[in-house]
């Protein structure tokens, strides 16, 4: 329960970018909680394409007509983050068993750092399995086809990013 007194799940990540996947499980947590707020991590030891506020306004733009999932970017620990926000659950998707073991050290630390909170697991859809973020930068940043596997907005970003990164290399 959060403050309200409704049932809200953080589902924390790195989101760089967005995906398909990504949203799947973020609407599929609304049949189990009243909302989803969605934490958008500044600190996950990756170097990302996006900034942190790019990741959090791509994750805007795709729920702007869904009033049950918020945004925020989050920095330091997501146990922390979950007790400012006084939210007890947080929502992770397993694509693969090679999540499992990540998922499951992840889930143990996170019990200890806040034992009061519970991780949910759901199983990612199969038609997104097989997808990250990472595989669709690179599909992407080679001219390679994404569409259907991320949303159109941020297809959009994602060529708009390699088109300025072709015309200004580093
Ligand atoms: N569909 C498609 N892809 C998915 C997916 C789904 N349902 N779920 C996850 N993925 C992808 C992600 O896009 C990501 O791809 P990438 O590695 O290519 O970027 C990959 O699977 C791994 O995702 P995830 O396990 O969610 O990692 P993450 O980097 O997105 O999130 C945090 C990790 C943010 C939850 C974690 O680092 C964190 O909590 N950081 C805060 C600091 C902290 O508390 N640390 C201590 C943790 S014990």
């Amino acid at each position: 329960m959060g403050a309200s007194g409704k049932r809200i799940a953080i589902y924390p990540g790195t989101f760089d970018p967005l995906t398909n996947g990504h949203v799947s499980l973020i609407r599929r947590g609304f049949d189990v909680f009243d909302s989803v707020l969605v934490g958008v991590a500044a600190d996950t030891g990756k170097n990302p394409l996006f900034s942190l506020e790019e990741r959090v306004q791509m994750v805007k733009e795709v729920f702007a007509r869904e009033p049950r999932a918020s945004v925020e970017p989050f920095s330091g620990l997501l146990m922390d983050f979950a007790r400012q926000k006084k939210c007890k659950a947080i929502l992770r998707g397993l694509r693969a068993v090679s999540d499992f073991e990540y998922e499951f050290q992840m889930g143990l630390m996170n019990r200890r750092l806040h034992p009061g909170a519970q991780t949910i697991y759901m199983m990612t859809d199969y038609k997104w399995l097989y997808i990250s973020s990472t595989i669709i930068k690179n599909v992407a940043e080679l001219g390679g086809d994404i569409r259907g596997l991320v949303p159109e907005s941020v297809e959009r970003r994602l060529m708009e990013k390699y088109r300025q990164r072709r015309e200004n290399p580093l």
